[in-house]
């Protein structure tokens, strides 16, 4: 694959009926349900951050493919945004208390878009999205999905396949307004502390409302990684070090036809 890639981005509206999934919906495992969770709950405010921070850029690009290219991009985050928000609701009616967690990261977003360069939250941008599309593709890879209750499975492969499709956009436009490498990682360190310290908070606030201590949640994490063999955190590990590559540029995880072969896991409800 080149590395501008040239295929459509196509946005997907899909509109899932989230009423009856039940509060442990991942294998019946806190611990594992609560990873997701805590993620989930950074989502739509981080979206609408990625979104800005690349139309910001977009009186910039002057080629024509890229420029349809970030129009699918924000098409395909908006909806993802506003279908992760739609299963808050779900996780309201379950009992959990996350808007106060909820404004806390929202502020946190909103100082940054404040006080940021419009550069660094681009580049910040390009870092997470390249976990985006790192861990939906661990995603769709796992055989372990089967496990999770079937309409979170599809939210996951639809999104996991859309992170697929557009994960050069942000770097894309980046790499055409500012290819500094300094710049770039400066962005990627910043996304990987956002997003691992934000989605660990959510996580342990969901596990504390479920009653379960520090120690039971470590307990817990350490079965879970020795059910996994270490694959995730080996995959997130590989992930942080190819970003580091002088030369490295997200089209060269060929991973488009993966995605799409798992297309027929959403079809129900697209
Ligand atoms: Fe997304
Ligand atoms: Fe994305």
């Amino acid at each position: 694959m080149s590395d501008t890639a040239q295929h459509e981005i196509p946005v997907r509206k899909v509109n899932l009926p989230f009423e009856g999934v039940p509060q442990h919906w991942f294998g019946d495992n806190a611990m594992q349900t609560h990873i997701f969770n805590g993620l989930n709950l950074v989502f739509p405010d981080g979206e609408r951050f990625f979104v800005r921070a690349v139309m910001d850029h977009v009186d910039r690009i002057e080629s024509p493919e890229l420029r349809a290219q970030i129009k699918g991009f924000a098409g395909q985050e908006g909806w993802h945004a506003h279908e992760h928000e739609r299963y808050f609701a779900t996780m309201r009616a379950q009992g959990y208390r996350i808007d106060g967690f909820l404004r806390s990261f929202r502020k946190f977003v909103a100082w940054h878009t404040k006080y940021l360069p419009a550069s660094l939250r681009l580049s910040v941008t390009a870092g997470a999205e390249h976990y985006t599309a790192t861990l939906g593709a661990f995603a769709l890879e796992n055989p372990r999905m089967h496990e999770a209750h079937p309409v979170m499975r599809r939210l996951i492969a639809w999104h996991a396949i859309e992170e697929i499709e557009h994960k050069a956009v942000a770097f894309d436009v980046l790499r055409a307004t500012n290819p500094s490498y300094a710049l770039r990682i400066a962005g990627f360190l910043i996304a990987t502390a956002t997003l691992l310290g934000w989605t660990v908070a959510g996580t342990r606030m969901l596990l504390r409302q479920d009653g379960i201590s520090k120690e039971q949640a470590k307990r817990m994490l350490r079965d879970l990684e020795r059910r996994d063999g270490g694959k995730m955190r080996r995959a997130i590990r590989d992930g942080f070090r190819i970003y580091f590559r002088r030369d490295f540029h997200p089209n060269q995880i060929d991973d488009l036809d993966m995605a799409h072969a798992h297309l027929n896991e959403i079809a129900a409800t697209a």
